[in-house]
């Protein structure tokens, strides 16, 4: 048999090695933007086009290998229609169609939903838009100050449409208080005709990955991520400098409490999907969380895993991933487990120098033998015409330490970066106890109030 998976990043490369351990004898063939040494190596077909949103090269790919199904990484070209395109020449995926695509695609729309069908844990929120007729500028610029005084100043400005994370702007973090936020607001809305502008949460973040047949939800174990580009959650936000996840699946400074809210918060939304949408929601539910004081809010969806979150998840799948992506698209999860070993997982990315504003290109990585349980995935970087590894300008190679303790699963990432020579940096501190402590006293703190 033979799977396609769409996508060439760390994640991606963790799909194709996690069906690389399937029973069944596989195939699996890639289309993708670049050539993945990571990916390459597993692949029976790798085509490369000029863009993962070149539908009419993947439609061809995809009508020649005839895969049985397909797995669809990144979110550009879900919420593009990706599966859409492969469903019409009989292919399912493991991604939503469009319609569905929107959950990730529109924060204006998921925002809508929760409040149509009245699903907890939405924070409060408005969208605002465009000037026009009896609506002057003015009455806009007037109606979002109101709205951002009644949330006493503490608010987040949110540029619709996919933004790599970067159309979020904080009060506190980037943005220095009202007038700043109500500016980047206006020129949100001048960009896209509407804004979304909602409180900010206070809490400690954590990604849950669920994967769904449009009924049943399959968690994954739970991760925090680390967005800011430097120690001690400095600097620029990022794609995600790295990851860990706990032995029992959950994280430090969450309780059961908050995952059975995230659950029941993510079979709420799927249900109001599909109802929205008119068809079964199939795919991955990625919801990123804030546990409040309040209880757990919803921050966003994504509908794919995440990218570290997935470099912790599938290296310690246990079930057969090709069993629960057919379970997924035959609508079959409730009988089929979904289970992972029960380690704790530390990622860690080495990015190039001067990442994410001003990274160095081209410059030569070498990677050299890895330690026992640890994992080297493979994001940007480029094999050269002489077989030389060069950086690609993202970020680079997910190193993973496996081990029965976060401690230990930390030290094995650490020792995986040694074995990468280049000019390229990374987060010491995530995984380590110290920030792992600061993240549960945060918590207690925050409980306690
Ligand atoms: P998003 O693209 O929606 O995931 O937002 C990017 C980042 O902005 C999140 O990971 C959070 O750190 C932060 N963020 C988004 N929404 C909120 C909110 N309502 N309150 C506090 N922080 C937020
Ligand atoms: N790790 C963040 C994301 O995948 O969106």
């Amino acid at each position: 048999m033979k799977v396609l998976v769409v996508g060439n990043g760390a994640r991606e490369n963790a799909i194709v090695e996690a069906f690389s351990r399937s029973k069944h004898n596989l195939e699996i063939v890639v289309f993708a933007d670049k050539v993945n040494p990571g990916i390459k190596k597993f692949a029976s077909a790798y085509e490369v086009a000029s863009s993962l949103l070149d539908f009419e090269k993947l439609r061809e790919f995809a009508a020649k290998e005839k895969p049985e199904f397909a797995v669809v990484g990144p979110e550009a070209p879900i919420v593009a229609g990706a599966a859409d395109e492969l469903e019409k020449l009989g292919i399912p995926c493991v991604a939503p169609k469009k319609l569905g695509g929107q959950l990730e695609g529109s924060k204006a729309f998921t925002r809508k939903l929760m409040q149509k069908y009245e699903i907890v844990g939405n924070p409060a929120f408005a969208v605002f838009k465009k000037w026009s007729g009896d609506i002057s500028e003015a009455d806009v610029m007037e109606a979002m100050r109101k709205f951002v005084e009644a949330l006493n100043g503490e608010f987040v400005v949110k540029a619709d449409g996919l933004q790599g994370g970067k159309g979020v702007k904080v009060v506190g973090d980037h943005l220095a208080g009202i007038a700043d936020g109500l500016h980047y607001a206006k020129r949100c809305i001048e960009e896209d005709g509407y804004v979304v502008i909602e409180e900010k949460l206070i809490g400690e973040e954590f990604s849950l990955m669920y994967l769904t047949d449009g009924e049943t939800l399959a968690a994954m174990p739970a991760v925090q991520d680390h967005k800011r580009a430097y120690e001690d959650d400095k600097g620029p936000n990022t794609g995600g400098m790295g990851t860990y996840s706990d032995s029992n699946h959950s994280l430090p400074f969450l309780t059961a409490e908050d995952l059975v809210q995230a659950r029941e918060i993510t079979q709420a939304m799927l249900e109001a999907v599909n109802e929205e949408t008119g068809e079964k929601f199939r795919g991955v539910m990625y919801g990123g969380f804030m546990a409040t004081k309040a209880g757990v809010r919803l921050i966003e969806y994504n509908a794919r895993f995440g990218d570290p979150e997935a470099e912790n998840v599938f290296p310690i799948m246990e079930s057969d991933f090709v069993d629960v992506c057919r379970a997924v698209i035959s609508g079959n999860l409730k009988n089929t487990p979904l289970e992972f070993a029960k380690k704790a997982t530390v990622c860690k990315y080495v990015v190039p120098n001067g990442y994410p504003d001003a990274p160095i290109k081209g410059e030569e990585i070498k990677v050299f033998g890895l330690p026992e349980n640890c994992k080297a995935y493979y994001a940007s970087v480029d094999l050269d015409s002489e077989g030389r590894l060069r950086l690609g300008g993202s970020r680079a190679i997910a190193l993973v330490g496996i081990a029965d303790s976060l401690s230990k699963a930390e030290r094995i990432a650490e020792e995986g970066v040694k074995s990468i020579e280049g000019p390229v940096f990374h987060r010491r501190d995530i995984g380590t106890e110290a920030l792992i402590n600061r993240r549960v006293i945060h918590m207690q703190n925050i409980r306690k109030q």
